[in-house]
């Protein structure tokens, strides 16, 4: 297949090039503007396979159509997106144009020149503040903050765009919590501002950080931290390879990506402990705003329909990636 994939240097977007590149049978096309993407992860999987790196900003449809011409596209993997809760609930404009709008931009450029299939980096945050806690595919949507909003009007975006041109395909994948490294040690998360919480606690392992916080301890969980469903990187970047097969004989398709189970955020942090052998300080904080008490997905819909096979089911795995990654970054 001719793939594009947007924003192929951030965290996701690069261990999906590297699988698709071990796999290799693509010919493949990374878009970036580098506004958290990293040089570096292209230049290390330049040494795994072959495939053509754009520098371009989604918003410049000028030069996006330029690409569309030239290269006759079977399949997007859309990873480009501002990824920040906080910030985008005090700069809500910044995520509608680059999460919705430029993604609006992207799938009519799509259809325009004929593309297939189409693969977007969805959300759990869409979900909002779900009753259960487990959530599946069919769980009301009712996300709180504009970063989940802006997701999830792309969402209805593809599914209005799929129903009205029958030959274009979407599949939505909604990722839980996604952590860890590449196992070989080549590529793992770059951006040192990450806010993720198994991120944060490799760098106060490493001593980038003095402490941690652990925002909110009276939620009504077993103690009282939020919990949430932490994928393996590998296992998350496997699934877009299952579906993107999936979809070349189904029709579109709505996917959770988790494991099915949760961990609290002590639980992480005393994990985080032990596989380091570091006894980390951590600061008991307020709650933050928009932070559900518990998400979890049901992820079964995955494993029936498709091909997907998750191998790295360990919070010790994945805390033990993530934080010989962390070692390697200055
Ligand atoms: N990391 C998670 O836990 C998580 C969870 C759920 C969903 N997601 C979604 O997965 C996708 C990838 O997330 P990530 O963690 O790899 O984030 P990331 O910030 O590492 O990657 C995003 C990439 O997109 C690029 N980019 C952003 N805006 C762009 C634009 N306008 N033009 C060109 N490139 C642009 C960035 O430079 C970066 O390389 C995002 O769409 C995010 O919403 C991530």
């Amino acid at each position: 297949m001719n793939i594009l994939i947007t924003g192929g240097a951030g965290y996701i977007g690069s261990h999906v090039l590297k699988a698709l590149l071990e796999r290799g049978n693509d010919s493949v096309t990374v878009i970036d503007n580098f506004y958290s993407g990293s040089k570096e992860a292209l230049i290390t999987l330049e040494s795994v396979g072959k495939f053509e790196f754009i520098k371009c900003d989604l918003s410049d449809t000028f030069s996006l159509r330029e690409i569309f011409k030239t290269h006759k596209f079977d399949a997007i993997i859309h990873f480009a997106a501002f990824i920040e809760v906080f910030e985008s609930t005090v700069k809500p404009l910044k995520y509608y144009l680059n999460n919705t709008a430029n993604a609006a931009n992207l799938i009519n450029l799509a259809i325009e020149y004929g593309v297939g299939k189409f693969i977007f980096s969805s959300t759990a945050a869409t979900y909002g503040e779900p009753e259960s806690g487990v959530v599946s595919e069919q769980s009301p949507q009712n996300p709180i903050n504009p970063y989940g909003k802006s997701k999830l009007m792309t969402e209805w975006i593809l599914k209005d765009a799929a129903a009205a041109n029958p030959n274009f395909k979407y599949g939505i994948l909604r990722y839980f919590n996604v952590a860890g490294a590449s196992s070989d040690g080549l590529i793992g998360q770059n951006y040192p501002n990450a806010t993720h919480l198994i991120k944060v606690a490799t760098q106060t392992i490493t001593g980038k950080r003095e402490s941690m916080s652990v925002f909110g301890t009276d939620y009504a969980t077993k103690d009282g931290t939020c919990v949430r469903d932490y994928i393996h990187i590998e296992d998350l970047a496997s699934a877009h390879l299952s579906v993107l097969e999936y979809l070349s004989s189904n029709d579109s398709d709505i996917f959770n990506v988790g494991y099915g189970r949760g961990f609290s955020v002590f639980e992480v942090i005393e994990t985080a402990k032990k596989v380091s052998g570091v006894d980390f300080k951590v600061i008991n904080a307020s709650r933050r705003d928009g932070d559900p008490a518990v998400l979890i997905s049901n992820a079964d819909k995955l494993k029936t329909k498709t091909n997907w096979k998750p191998k790295k089911d360990s919070l010790e795995l994945i805390i033990s990636s993530a934080l010989e990654w962390e070692k390697k970054l200055k």
